[in-house]
């Protein structure tokens, strides 16, 4: 399917944030706009190839405390498709070594005329933090198990280009839950555009308490597999946990991993989602990673699109406009 190629019309655009630290906080209408911008965006970029100087003389500064791959990739080409500047900051070899404190690095960054900083870390909370004490605009690129709103994003995004509409279409989320920004940032911004949402996993990994909230939760993925539109296959993280939460990871994937047995138990139209990186015959089989119902590179590449619009929204704040949208396409 090639979604680049074919006109759209210019979203409106509901923005007035400084910042964008979560999706659990943003109200459906602003979901949609970082969405349609993305979508937008991407049409005007040819897929993404192409560069705007939407941003041109901007600085957007990659703060990463823990490692990545698609997301600091995609942030700095996307930075660099509109025209921005891009820096890249490295922890291991900073002067945090020498005693300099997290905030202080931060504001050491912002005084070279920065206008954007994205950070990870592995601490919940740390781009709320330096939202109030930056000046420029923070976007998050995952705090700790907290969020990874790009990650929702550029998810739903994905699923949206597919789907008419996301109003009672049913997702599952299946994994490491407990531990995942990801899962996090799927149910907030799944449930504001009105899709029902299921967490499937072991129990010491699945919390009833999301039932409070409007979730679904299960134990049992071949029990609900018939009935899901969507699966989002989650990596279990293992970095972040004391304790085996299974007896083993082979226990796990007999109960849990997307294989070509239960495919055939899926709809026919299902898509298979996970967000990267996949662990191969863990949550998720080969033939069924890379198979036809397989969507996890689109999601890469939708991740670009979001991130683009990320950029451009927060860099504009309560400016952010569709006449202004329009002057830099
Ligand atoms: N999905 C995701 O956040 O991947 P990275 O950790 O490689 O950025």
């Amino acid at each position: 399917m090639n979604h680049a190629t074919h006109e759209i019309t210019p979203p409106a655009v509901h923005w007035h944030r400084r910042h964008l630290l979560d999706l659990e906080r943003l109200s459906a209408e602003e979901v949609t706009t970082l969405l349609d911008v993305a979508d937008w965006l991407r049409v005007k970029t040819d897929g993404c190839r192409t560069k705007l100087s939407a941003l041109a003389g901007r600085t957007s500064a990659n703060l990463f405390f823990e490692n990545s791959t698609r997301t600091r990739t995609s942030f700095s080409l996307a930075a660099r498709r509109l025209g921005a500047d891009t820096v890249e900051f490295s922890a291991s070899v900073s002067s945090l070594s020498k005693g300099e404190s997290f905030v202080d690095t931060a504001r050491n960054i912002e005084a070279m005329n920065v206008d954007v900083v994205v950070v990870r870390h592995q601490t919940p909370g740390t781009p709320h933090l330096l939202a109030e004490q930056l000046e420029c605009a923070v976007l998050n690129a995952g705090d700790g198990a907290h969020e990874h709103p790009t990650q929702g994003l550029l998810d739903i995004l994905t699923i949206r280009q597919r789907r008419p509409s996301l109003q009672g279409l049913t997702v599952a989320l299946v994994g490491d839950i407990a531990h995942s920004r990801t899962a996090r940032s799927n149910i907030w911004g799944l449930k504001k555009l009105g899709a029902h949402v299921i967490v499937c996993g072991p129990s010491t990994l699945v919390s009833r308490r999301w039932e409070e909230v409007g979730v679904e939760v299960a134990h049992n993925l071949d029990e609900i597999l018939p009935r899901c539109d969507v699966l989002n296959l989650l990596r279990i993280q293992f970095e972040r946990q004391y304790t085996r939460p299974f007896p083993s990871v082979r226990e796990y994937a007999l109960l849990y991993a997307m294989n070509r047995r239960r495919m055939e138990r899926a709809k026919d139209d299902i898509l298979i989602m996970a967000p990267g990186p996949i662990n191969r015959g863990v949550e998720i089989t080969t033939d069924v990673a890379d198979g036809p119902h397989s969507v996890i590179l689109d999601q890469v590449t939708n991740g670009l699109a979001v991130r683009m619009a990320a950029l451009w929204l927060v860099s504009h704040g309560e400016n952010a406009t569709r006449e202004l949208l329009c002057q830099v396409c």
